[in-house]
C-alpha cells in the first residue's frame, strides 16, 4: 500500500514520512510539493529531505492556476477580516494536485501534516473525500506537538534544521506570506522586523503606478502587460519595497479558535485597492451595495476552502456580470506602506463631470431650483414620526 503526502520538507511533514508506516502501516510514502509561487529555496529544501528520507519526490507547477484564482479574487474583492487569503486559496489547487498524482502513482490513501486545530486540514479533506482514497493526518490523529516532533525526529535522526524549526510557522506561495506560532502567539508581542521578507520599512519615497484592468482583470501595469503569476511577483517587489501589504490580526479560524496572525502581501494590496477603485467609478450603486454582499460570501467561501460549492459559481454569475464594465486604469500611489488610489478613468464611467460640477448650472435641462421639492420632501418622514411620539410622551 501507498500513501501520498502533502510534502513540504518542513518539521510536520518529516516526521509523517515514518509515522505513516509505522503507526498506518502504509508500505511506501510519496511526498508531492506543489510549486503556488514559494521561493527556490523551500523546493531544495523539500528535495534534498525527500532524499535523505528515502521518499519518492514529487514537484507539481501550479502556479499559474493557482495566480489565476487570485485574480479571481480580485473581482470579488475578497478578504477574510481584512487578510487576503493567500493560504486559503492555495490549498484547493494544492490538494487537487496531489490527488492527481497519487492516483497517477496509484496510492491507496492521501496524507497530510495539518494540526486539528487548524483550517488547512478541513482545506484539503474537502477535496480529498470526493475521492475513494484514505486519509491520514498523523499530526491530527496522533495529538502530535512541535515538542514531540523535535524529539522524535532527533531521536531517529530525521534530517531536520534545526535553525528555523520552531521558531515560527511560515507559509508562503505567491499572494500571502504568513507567520505564526512562536513568541507570536501572545498577541501583544510586538513582531519584530525580522519576521518580514517581502516588505521593507517605509522609506519616504512614494511611486506611482498605473494598473490597467479588462473586464475586472488586471492586465498590465505601467503599460506594459504581464502573465497572472508575473505580474503577482512584479507587484509584491514594486509594493515590497515601500513597506506595502502588513496585515497583524487576530483571526476567527473555522473552528472557532482565535489565533493571533502577521501576513505579507504587497500585490494583492495594490490590486485590491486599484480593483475596488476602478468599480467605485463604473458600478451603479445598487449594484455597488448589492456586491458587497455578494463579495462577503465568496471570500467565506474562500476562507474555508469552499470555492467549488454550488453557491460560489451562482455568486460568479452576479460577479461576472458586473465585471464586464470594470475595463480602465487607476494610478495608485505607494507612500509609507499605503497603496492609495489617486486615479481612475474608464470608458463605462457612470460620472458626468457636468452634471456634479459646482461651475454648471443646468444638466440634461435640470436647474439646481428643481431640487427644492425633494429637499421639502427629504426627512418627512422621520419628522412625522418624531412630533407623534413625542405627543404621544405628553398626553
Ligand atoms: N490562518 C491562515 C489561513 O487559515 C494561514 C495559516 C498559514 N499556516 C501557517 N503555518 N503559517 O488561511
Ligand atoms: C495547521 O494548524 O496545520 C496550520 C494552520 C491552519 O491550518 O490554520
Amino acid at each position: 500500500t501507498r500513501a501520498a503526502l502533502a510534502f513540504s520538507g518542513g518539521l510536520d511533514t518529516t516526521v509523517c514520512v515514518p509515522l505513516l508506516k509505522e503507526e498506518y502501516g502504509y508500505d511506501e510514502v510519496i511526498g508531492v510539493t506543489v510549486d503556488v509561487g514559494q521561493p527556490e529555496a523551500e523546493f531544495d529544501e523539500a528535495a534534498e529531505t525527500a532524499e535523505a528520507l528515502d521518499v519518492e519526490h514529487y514537484v507539481v507547477d501550479a502556479r499559474e492556476e493557482f495566480a489565476n484564482q487570485c485574480l479571481e479574487s480580485v473581482r470579488a474583492n475578497a478578504t477574510y477580516q481584512g487578510y487576503p487569503l493567500g493560504t486559503a486559496l492555495a490549498r484547493p489547487v494544492i490538494a487537487k494536485a496531489i490527488l492527481e498524482v497519487a492516483k497517477e502513482q496509484n496510492c491507496d490513501a492521501l496524507a497530510h501534516g495539518c494540526t486539528g486545530k487548524g483550517n488547512d486540514q478541513l482545506r484539503f479533506e474537502a477535496v480529498w473525500r470526493a475521492s475513494e482514497m484514505e486519509v491520514a493526518a498523523p499530526v491530527r490523529d496522533l495529538g502530535l506537538t512541535r515538542e514531540w516532533e523535535i524529539e522524535y525526529a532527533e531521536g531517529k535522526g530525521l534530517p531536520v534544521e534545526s535553525g528555523n524549526e520552531g521558531v515560527w510557522s511560515i507559509d508562503t506561495n505567491l499572494w500571502s506570506r504568513s507567520v505564526e506560532g512562536g513568541k507570536l502567539e501572545d498577541p501583544s508581542y510586538v513582531p519584530p522586523e525580522e519576521i518580514y521578507e517581502w516588505t521593507q520599512p517605509p522609506t519616504g519615497e512614494t511611486e506611482l503606478l498605473e494598473i490597467t484592468f479588462e473586464d475586472g482583470y488586471p492586465v498590465a501595469v505601467d503599460g506594459e502587460e504581464y502573465g497572472s503569476a508575473e505580474l503577482i511577483q512584479h507587484l509584491n517587489d514594486v509594493a515590497g519595497a515601500h513597506g506595502v501589504g502588513r496585515t497583524d490580526m487576530m483571526e476567527d479560524r473555522m473552528l472557532g479558535l482565535k489565533v493571533r496572525e502577521n501576513y505579507e502581501h504587497p500585490a494583492a494590496t495594490v490590486l485590491l485597492n486599484a480593483h475596488a477603485g476602478l468599480e467605485q467609478l463604473v458600478l451603479t450603486k445598487e449594484e455597488l451595495d448589492f456586491k458587497t454582499t455578494v463579495d462577503n460570501e465568496w471570500a467565506q467561501k474562500g476562507y474555508e476552502g469552499l470555492v467549488d460549492a454550488p453557491v460560489v459559481a451562482a455568486l460568479e454569475g452576479f460577479i461576472d456580470e458586473t465585471q464586464t464594465k470594470v475595463t480602465g486604469t487607476v494610478t495608485i500611489k505607494l507612500e509609507g506602506g499605503q497603496a492609495r488610489v489617486v486615479g481612475r478613468e474608464s470608458d463605462y464611467a457612470v460620472y458626468s463631470e457636468s452634471a456634479a460640477s459646482f461651475n454648471t448650472e443646468t444638466v440634461d435641462g435640470i436647474e439646481q431650483s428643481d431640487a427644492t421639492g425633494v429637499a421639502k420632501y427629504h426627512g418627512f418622514q422621520s419628522r412625522l414620526a418624531n412630533e407623534v411620539t413625542k405627543k404621544v410622551a405628553e398626553s
